[in-house]
């Protein structure tokens, strides 16, 4: 059996996928104390486990330091890297926005957007024929409109209530957002037993995890 080296979103995210590979049935202690460990090895099923920040996942990846990993498809769709995508988790699930001040407008001239999907939201807006000046920032966003610096956010929303203690509102919907399984190409050639094998436990059981949802 190959080893197996997967890139894991740090945080909320961890959590969700970890108990997807449990439910998959992997031998994997039930609990990982998270501490500040940025590598897990898990002697029993050849698996090591490397902790990022969610926008780096596909960055190892795609370097093939790790084979597969576990990526937001906010992150795919604003980096578009030489990874493949095998699967779609159905964990995580969120979308991607846009939001401002309640009853404004846009400035007619190059109105500002602030976002740190800076790709999502250029293609966006020229999809519907807006010329936009994008401003770039890392977190935090909903402070954009409130402190006059962009008219709109182009941003995740999951339950909203970021926006709504920030006094925003949702204007546009962009598109929805999951989690997915990504495997760097040479891996997925070379290691292809192993990882299909792996996508085929996940694929199973997030379609259980659909049906006892419906
Ligand atoms: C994300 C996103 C929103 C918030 C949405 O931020 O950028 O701010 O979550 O979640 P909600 O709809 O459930 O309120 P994150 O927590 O990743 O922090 P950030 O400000 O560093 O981007």
């Amino acid at each position: 059996m190959n080893d197996l080296t997967i890139a894991m979103p740090k945080g909320r995210i961890f959590e969700e996928a970890y108990q997807v590979l449990l439910e998959a049935g992997f031998n994997l202690p039930e609990e990982v104390e998270m501490s500040r460990k940025l590598m897990i090895e898990i002697p029993e099923e050849k698996i090591r486990f490397i902790l990022s920040k969610p926008m780096d996942v596909p960055v190892y990846v795609e370097h093939g330091v790790a084979d597969i990993g576990i990526a937001g498809k906010d992150v795919l769709l604003e980096q578009q890297r030489e990874v493949h995508e095998l699967l779609d988790l159905k964990i995580s699930n969120c979308y991607i926005a846009s939001a401002g001040l309640p009853d404004t407008e846009m400035n007619e001239i190059a109105p500002r957007i602030a976002t740190k999907y800076p790709n999502i939201a250029m293609k966006y807006y020229k999809g519907i024929g807006e010329q936009v000046e994008i401003i770039e920032l890392n977190g935090s966003i909903e402070l954009a409109p409130m402190i006059g610096l962009a008219d709109r956010i182009v941003d995740i929303v999951s339950t909203g209530r970021t926006l709504k203690e920030n006094g925003l509102v949702e204007y546009e919907f962009i598109t929805a957002v999951s989690s997915r399984l990504i495997a760097n190409p040479v891996s997925y050639r070379m290691k292809g037993e192993r990882i299909m094998d792996l996508v085929r436990r996940l694929k199973k059981c997030v379609n259980e995890q659909k049906s006892n949802r419906v």
